[in-house]
């Protein structure tokens, strides 16, 4: 299995059959080989930093019942709520004193949140902090309300594709929504000129090799500048619920492929990671991840944006725990930094 890795992180990519292979065949002296390549490239890339994003979850209110997802619309149990623009910007002002300098609007697909409004809020941030990057996680919206976005002063926008098979987006979602909606979202951010994030949950119910396998070729074909990969949880009130959860160790490895394949790529050591195991945050970086994104969202909301059981959003999970953040990156050899953080091409780096 090491020679795949060797040519992994030489060649930046394998043929299917060798990708094939290390999916299938990963045993746990392979596993630490290759998270280990990982963090080689990630710590020759960004040294020992780690960029902070403070995360702002907008709203939990969404037109979508995505299987998998705690905020459906058809999860009658949540408790609704929606952040006004001044409740946001006093999030990116405690945010501000706190060293962040990215703010990232995490929502569902709230109709009430209409293109206006967000391009208000974003023109607003924009004002206020103009040395700091604004990523948007708003879902599916039309070209031109992502064109407003950007003018406003938006600079990244994260859209998971979630799975780049037809039959398992089927699965995973019900008949109205479209893998082909998602990536004409996707290819109409990249050429707006966002900072584009995709992803997958690893683990997924019904995923398989080969959908990890077009998953691979889908991102080695789009080049985002971030990839979002965490494992998939279930939660208790949705179709899922009774579903096992994905594993650390192939969430780990997925995310290490991903980072040998695209060294400048932006990789968060994702919540889901960190709410699946004590460590999983650290063991995130430590197979390749650069990004963490701590919690700015208004304390007695947190609770109510629950993707997946048990979602962590307390301690180093938080903003409010950037010492203790700060404390653990140490113990593995990591600081913080408190850099925008946009992407770097490798060549602007030498
Ligand atoms: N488990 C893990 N990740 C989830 N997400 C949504 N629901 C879950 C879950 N049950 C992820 C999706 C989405 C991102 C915001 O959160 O991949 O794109």
């Amino acid at each position: 299995m090491k020679q795949w890795v060797d040519k992994l992180k030489k060649e930046r990519t394998l043929n299917r059959e060798e990708f094939r292979q290390l999916l299938t065949h990963c045993d746990t002296e392979t596993l630490r080989y290759i998270n280990e390549q990982a963090r080689k490239v990630s710590l020759r890339q960004f040294g020992n930093k780690i960029y902070i994003r403070g995360l702002i979850e907008v709203s939990n209110c969404c037109r979508n019942n995505c299987y998998y997802c705690g905020i459906r619309k058809g999860n009658p149990k949540v408790e609704r709520y929606r952040l006004s623009t001044r409740q946001i910007l006093d999030c990116c002002r405690q945010g501000y004193a706190t060293g962040f300098r990215t703010f990232v609007l995490q929502g569902g697909e709230d109709p009430a949140l209409t293109d206006e409004r967000i391009e208000k809020t974003v023109a607003a941030i924009r004002e206020s902090y103009p040395d700091c990057a604004i990523t948007l996680s708003l879902g599916e919206r039309s070209r031109e309300a992502y064109e407003r976005f950007f003018r406003a002063g938006a600079n990244r926008y994260l859209l998971r594709h979630e799975t780049y098979d037809e039959t398992h987006y089927g699965q995973l979602h019900p008949a109205e929504m479209s893998l082909a909606r998602r990536l004409r979202c996707l290819h109409d951010l990249k050429e707006i000129g966002f900072q584009t994030g995709t992803g997958i949950m690893v683990g997924s119910p019904g995923q398989t090799t080969e959908h990890l396998l077009q998953d691979i070729g889908f991102i080695e074909k789009l080049r985002p500048e971030m990839i979002g990969i965490g494992p998939f949880l279930s939660h208790h009130d949705t179709p899922f619920a009774e579903c096992t959860n994905g594993t650390m160790e192939q969430t780990l490895l997925l995310l290490s492929i991903f980072r040998l394949m695209h060294p400048p790529a932006l990789i968060p050591s994702t919540t889901a990671l960190a709410t699946l195991a004590a460590n999983g945050r650290e063991q995130g970086i430590l197979a390749g991840a650069n990004v963490v994104m701590p919690n700015l969202s208004p304390p007695e909301e947190r609770k109510k944006y629950e993707l997946y059981n048990d979602k962590a959003s307390l301690g180093a999970e938080s903003a409010e725990g950037l010492a203790m953040l700060r404390k653990q990156l140490q113990s593995i050899g990591y600081e913080i930094s408190t850099e925008r953080g946009d992407f770097i091409t490798e060549k602007q780096l030498n």
